[in-house]
Formats: C-alpha cells, structure tokens, sequence
C-alpha cells in the first residue's frame, strides 16, 4: 500500500489521480491533499478519505476544518504546501505534484530534502528552479518521476538506457487551439477559443500555455533536466493526433516510440505504480486509428514563445525566472481579459530584453525577481 501526498487535488491532474486513487483501494492511501481556491472540494474530500494532513489557502479556512476533522493536521498558505510536501519524513512515501506555476517549486526541493519520491507534474518547478533541484538532488534520496505525458513517455521508451546511445529525444505537440489560424488571425482570438483545446482537457493555464506554444518550451526545458541531455538534443514536431506521446532516437537509426490515446490518467498510472505495469482505468487505443496520423515540422517564427523559452534555457540562469514570471502574470491577465492573447508573447519578450542575468540564482533571488516581475506587469496592464 503505497501512501499518496497530493499537492493540487482539485485539480484536473489532481483530480485524475484521485479517480487512480478511488479504483486502486488496495494498493494507494490518499494520506494528504491540498487545494486552494475550491475549498468546497477540499471539504468533500477530507470527508471521503480523511487524509492524515490538508493543505488549505487561509487561516480561516483551517479553522473551519480543524473544528469539523478533528484528528486531522491542518496547515494553510504557501508554508503549507511544505508542511505537506515533508510530513512525516519517511523515504517510501509519493508525493505527487500537480500544482500550477512555481508556487510548486519550494515543496518540490522540501521533498527532495525528505527523500520523497516525487511524481512531478508542474513543470514550471523545472523551468525555474532546475538547477536548485539538481544540486539537492545530490545528496538525497529523492527520485523524481514524470507524469506529464512527454516526459513520461521518454521515461518509458528510454527505459534504463544510457543516455549516450541516444541521438534526440522528439518531444510530440498537438499545436494547441490556435495551430490553424494564421498570425493575423490570432490578433483577435478570445479566452474561450484558447481554452478550447482540440485534444485535453487539462487546467486554465496549461490550456493557454498550450495556445501559444510556450508549453512546449517549458517542456524541453523540463526534459533537460529530467535526463540530463543537452537541449540541442531535444527536438519536437508536430503531431496533431496526440497518440504517439514522444520519441527516442538512438544512435543505431532506432526510434522508439510511446503510444496511447490522449488519457492523463495512463502516465499518472505508470508513474504510481512504477516499476510495475498495473492494469489502467485510462482508455485504451485501437491501432487502427495509426492509419491516420499526422506528423509536421513546427515553425519557429509562428510560435515566437517556443523561441523565448529556447533561448530562456541558452542564456540560463535567473532568465529562466523571467520567461516564467512574465507568462505567468501574462495569462493570467488574459484570463482576467486585460490583455490580449498577442500581448502575452509581447510581455514575454519585453521583459526577457530588460533583464540582467544572475547565473546562479539561489532561491531568494528567484522569489525576488518573480514578484518584481510580476508586479511591475500587473501595475502596467
Ligand atoms: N492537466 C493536464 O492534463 C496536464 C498535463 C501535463 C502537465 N500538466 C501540468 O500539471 C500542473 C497542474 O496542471 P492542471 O492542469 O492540473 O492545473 P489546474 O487544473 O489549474 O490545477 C492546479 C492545482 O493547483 C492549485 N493551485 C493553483 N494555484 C495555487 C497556489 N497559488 N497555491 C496553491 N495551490 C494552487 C489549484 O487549486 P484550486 O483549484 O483549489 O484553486 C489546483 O489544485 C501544471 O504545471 C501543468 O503544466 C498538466
């Protein structure tokens, strides 16, 4: 029985864990979760599981819980998510992290500390904190496994091997909601064909993150870290169908691919049963529907997001802080409809060309500038 700490829960990888969760009783135990803005669903789901320790927004909200569970531990705010993402410091216990935004990146390193295994979600704990993790990864125990469906399907076509006998890892992308509108097209677009994408259903932010391709970059960034590969050995393509997941070619010409339909639930399935296969409640594939698949070169001057976040990687540092913090405070303004879709790459771009870069920034320094960031941009739109 394997004990399941989950960062996120009413989410939509949160949730699609807890479905796992619900149909595996004997293997998994919800022994935490947290939430933040749908405290009604945090409520429900202390009753169903009575997790040993949620994770709620605000002081009044925990007392609220604390007076209704009463051997329950409760903890609130971003110090919160520690608490969970450490409790009880034992090494076998899975911390599953389906934050959105770096908000998740201090209970990632917390786990690490803890010698968590770790089933990692929010990528942008890895496109901002990257190389913190790797150090702390050093001297822990801490394993960390992809569940973000690229990434998990490297992890399964790699399958042990050395990462020298491999050429390129090929990272799929759908193109997101807008991949047949031409740029002009896209000067107009509104919020809810952004978030209306043609394969997922996933959170507000990945969905947008997905329209403008910026995705895709974070993708290749978190792939970098994952398995220690240079970038320049990370390729994507176009792929439309979402079925084959992402690629590994090897030296020897081999390409070896991941399939499946477009089900989070699978890669969240691999990952907590890892390193057994278990039968999945993820929907299955028909081959047939191989016949039908599609496969394009991307073009870097449609998708100027994926060039910030290339070169994001290429300049390094706290630069990476900056392509977060900007998209980040970008769409989130989109969402609230005071700018644009155009205008988050135009965000982007302006604050990646006023940086000074700092190499190696400590995680102070991250925090700084990702609220200088994000305040100047919200005070500006
Ligand atoms: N969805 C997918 O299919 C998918 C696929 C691959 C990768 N991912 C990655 O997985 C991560 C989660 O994505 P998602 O689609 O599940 O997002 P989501 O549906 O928006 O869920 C995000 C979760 O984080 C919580 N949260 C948001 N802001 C928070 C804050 N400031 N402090 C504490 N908790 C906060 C939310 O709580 P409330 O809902 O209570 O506000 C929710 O539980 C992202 O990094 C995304 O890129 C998602």
């Amino acid at each position: 029985m394997k004990k399941i700490y989950l960062l996120g829960a009413t989410g939509s990888i949160g949730q699609q864990t807890i479905e796992i969760i619900r149909a595996n009783p004997y293997d998994f135990v919800l022994a935490g979760i947290s939430g933040f803005n749908n405290f009604e669903l945090v409520k429900k789901l202390a009753k169903e599981f009575e997790p040993e320790i949620v994770a709620v927004k605000t002081v009044e909200e925990a007392q609220i819980l604390m007076s209704e569970f009463r051997n329950m531990r409760v903890v609130y705010g971003e110090k919160g998510l520690e608490d969970l993402a450490g409790y009880h410091p034992y090494h076998d216990i899975v911390l599953v992290n389906a934050l959105v935004g770096m908000v998740g990146l201090k209970p990632t390193l917390k786990a690490i500390e803890t010698n968590r295994t770790i089933l990692l979600a929010n990528k942008e704990t890895l496109v901002v904190g990257g190389h913190l993790i790797r150090e702390k990864l050093k001297t822990s125990r801490a394993k960390i496994y992809p569940i973000d469906s690229e990434h998990n399907a490297l992890w399964q076509a790699l399958n042990g091997e050395d990462i020298n006998a491999v050429k390129r890892l090929i990272i799929t992308a759908s193109g997101g909601a807008f991949r047949d509108k031409s740029r002009s097209e896209l000067e107009t677009v509104s919020l809810e064909e952004a978030l209306n994408h043609p394969n997922w259903s996933m959170g507000a932010k990945i969905t947008i993150d997905s329209a403008t391709m910026i995705n895709k970059g974070f993708e290749i960034i978190e792939a970098a870290y994952l398995f220690d590969i240079d970038i320049d050995r990370i390729d994507t393509i176009m792929h439309r169908e979402s079925i084959i997941h992402s690629m590994v070619e090897f030296n020897d010409g081999s390409i070896i691919a991941q399939i499946a339909d477009h089900d989070m639930r699978l890669p969240i399935s691999y990952a907590l049963n890892y390193p057994l296969r278990k039968e999945s409640i993820a929907n299955k594939f028909d081959l047939i529907r191989l016949n039908d698949l599609h496969f394009e070169e991307i073009d870097i001057n449609r998708y100027p997001c994926l060039a910030y976040a290339k070169e994001a990687y290429h300049i390094g540092g706290s630069m990476r802080t900056v392509l977060n913090a900007a998209n980040e405070m970008a769409v989130e303004l989109f969402i609230e409809k005071r700018i644009s879709f155009l205008e988050i790459e135009r965000i982007i771009k302006k604050e990646m060309s006023n940086h000074q870069v700092i190499d190696f920034p400590s995680l102070e320094q991250i925090y700084e500038i990702d609220q200088e960031i994000k305040t100047r941009i919200n005070q500006e739109y």
